[in-house]
């Protein structure tokens, strides 16, 4: 039931002569004190030459609804106040039986949408920097499949460029085996980091690297066998922190390293396309003016990054027939996403227009970039673990007594972290602050989570007795309840249309406060069974849908905190 569009129906069959549905407006005032929705008859009276508050009048005498408890003519426009019983019986009627289904749609119509989100450096540390990409793409693949859309995960591993030319030569000539074997990825960081001290000395360096990228692509098997380590012990590692943050498997792990055989169809297209262009020692693609062509490839014949896309990109519309690509790829990639688009679009193929980047903005920490920490770049894992700890501490002195906390503190650490990183529109930037995100009062991944616990104690006083609504007295604080609810298939949609979770985030936020609202006000368990009945009832709905916010924004829900 949608009642923006019943009551826009409701008054084009008043005023049907005279104009078009689309002409009459329904909003949803900010104060609901005022109505539920308001009609502005502003500019119908151009329309149909009354005063507005004329037309409001005419509204509402014509009126016939029993979904309308009260209609109000006030300053031009037309109040409207829902009939609470009926949408609130309808309500708990539809989230009872639909349970986590509720909010979900047919809207994508089984459409492909590919999202490439994660996409964490090979032989470097999944570094925090790649926490929003990760959080943000995760959400995104949940909110598109609750909008009916097949959608592919793609971790864009990178996993091939000259740096890996550069870590080969830095692995033979300094390397210790036994030490990588133990500690992969810091003596990998710390080879690599001395390839470009010593590069300092001695600049002949950086061609050796290059020379050894060119013979790791030309398929030299010393190379490859190294590579296919270094590759292995990395995903090890990463996998660590996927499994902290409760992210499944990607559909796929084709990374860059994948499109190595398939740039030259590409490349061969360009050319033949005329699009292909020497100049300045390399091919490139000339774009618009005001934008930096497009580098295809090296005169030694080495392949960019953007290459490798292309490739990605082709072989993505090839194999997936996608009807929308995402990259959730930060701010400081604009360009490329811009470039990569508009060769394609160049190249003549329409579904350019399908490929979107989604960028985001930056982790701060007190007002700065967080990317290192004393000089080290800080790993991701390590700001969960210190999520984990600190929630930890507080489980432990708030519930002492509970069984699973260290599954909880888990749940509990990294919700804090993945809330906050979507609470806020995603192209803002977020300031972290490990304190601030774990309380368990105000806009937190706790403080939901605690809200949603809650309530599950709450709801072993259930005992499934039938309710008369007739005799339900609804308040203030339910009605903001119920309504609250109604609205969460309406901003399923706006989170896909948006490609932004924090509309699910800001949500949840303000469902867990009205419901605490309603807590505070009135006993929920009392003498009298049936209302008690019917409180625990709205508590019970409220959980289904507080829950599965935070399914889709990758949050995990304890029952007991
Ligand atoms: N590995 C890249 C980075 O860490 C991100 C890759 C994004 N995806 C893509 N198809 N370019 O910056």
């Amino acid at each position: 039931m949608n009642l923006k569009q019943v009551i826009k129906d409701d008054i084009y069959n008043i005023l049907t002569d005279h104009l078009n549905r689309d002409d009459i407006l329904v909003e949803s005032p900010k104060d609901r004190k005022m109505a539920d929705y308001a009609v502005p008859c502003f500019s119908l009276a151009k329309i149909l030459r009354k005063s507005p508050n004329d037309i409001a009048q005419m509204i509402k005498d014509n009126l016939d609804n029993e979904l309308y408890e009260n209609v109000e003519v006030v300053n031009g426009y037309l109040n409207i106040f829902i009939n609470k019983k009926i949408i609130t019986e309808y309500i708990i009627n539809k989230i009872t039986v639909d349970k986590s289904k509720y909010g979900s749609n047919n809207f994508g119509n089984n459409k492909t949408i590919v999202i490439d989100y994660s996409s964490p450096n090979i032989a470097k540390p999944f570094g925090v920097g790649h926490l929003r990409t990760t959080v943000i793409g995760n959400a995104l693949k949940n909110i598109c499949e609750k909008n009916g859309y097949k959608v592919i995960s793609i971790n864009h591993l990178g996993d091939w460029g000259t740096q890996f030319g550069k870590l080969i030569y830095a692995y033979k000539k300094w390397g210790n085996e036994e030490l990588v074997r133990q500690n992969p990825i810091d003596e990998l960081g710390k080879l690599y980091v001395k390839f470009h001290k010593e590069i300092e000395n001695n600049p002949a360096l950086e061609d050796e690297g290059r020379k050894c990228f060119k013979n790791l692509e030309d398929g030299d098997s010393e190379s490859l066998k190294l590579w296919d380590w270094f590759k292995e012990e990395s995903l090890k590692e990463f996998a660590k922190t996927y499994d902290l943050l409760g992210i499944n498997k990607f559909d796929s792990y084709a990374g860059e390293a994948f499109y190595n055989d398939k740039m030259d169809s590409v490349i061969d297209e360009l050319d033949a396309k005329k699009l292909l262009e020497f100049s300045d020692g390399a091919y490139v693609v000339r774009l618009t003016d005001d934008m930096p062509p497009a580098l295809i490839k090296r005169s030694d014949g080495a392949t960019l990054y953007i290459t490798r896309d292309l490739a990605a990109a082709f072989y993505r519309k090839k194999n997936y027939n996608f009807d929308e690509a995402l990259y959730v790829v930060g701010n400081e990639q604009t360009l490329h996403f811009t470039q990569l688009k508009l060769v394609i679009e160049k190249m003549g193929y329409d579904w350019s227009k399908d490929i979107k980047h989604i960028s985001f903005g930056m982790v701060l920490q007190d007002g700065k970039k967080m990317s290192t920490r004393h000089g080290k770049s800080i790993k991701l894992h390590e700001v969960l673990d210190e999520a984990i700890e600190l929630a930890n501490k507080y489980i432990k002195d708030r519930s002492p007594e509970l069984e699973n906390s260290d599954e909880v503190s888990r749940q509990v650490g990294v919700g804090a972290v993945i809330f906050n990183d979507l609470k806020n529109y995603r192209t803002s930037d977020i300031e972290f602050n490990l304190e601030e995100i774990l309380k368990f009062e105000g806009e937190t991944g706790p403080y939901i989570q605690y809200t949603n616990a809650r309530i599950n104690s709450l709801l072993k006083h259930k005992q499934s007795i039938n309710i008369d609504y007739n005799k339900i007295k609804i308040n203030e604080f339910t009605w903001n309840l119920v309504f609250k609810l109604y609205s969460f298939p309406e901003i399923v949609m706006r989170a896909k249309e948006k490609y932004d979770p924090s509309e699910i985030a800001t949500y949840i936020i303000d469902l867990a406060q009205d419901f605490n609202k309603f807590y505070a006000n009135e006993k929920i368990i009392d003498n009298d069974k049936e209302a008690t009945e019917f409180r625990l009832i709205i508590s019970e709905i409220v959980a289904i849908v507080l829950e599965e916010g935070m399914r889709l924004l990758g949050i995990e829900a304890p029952k007991k905190m």
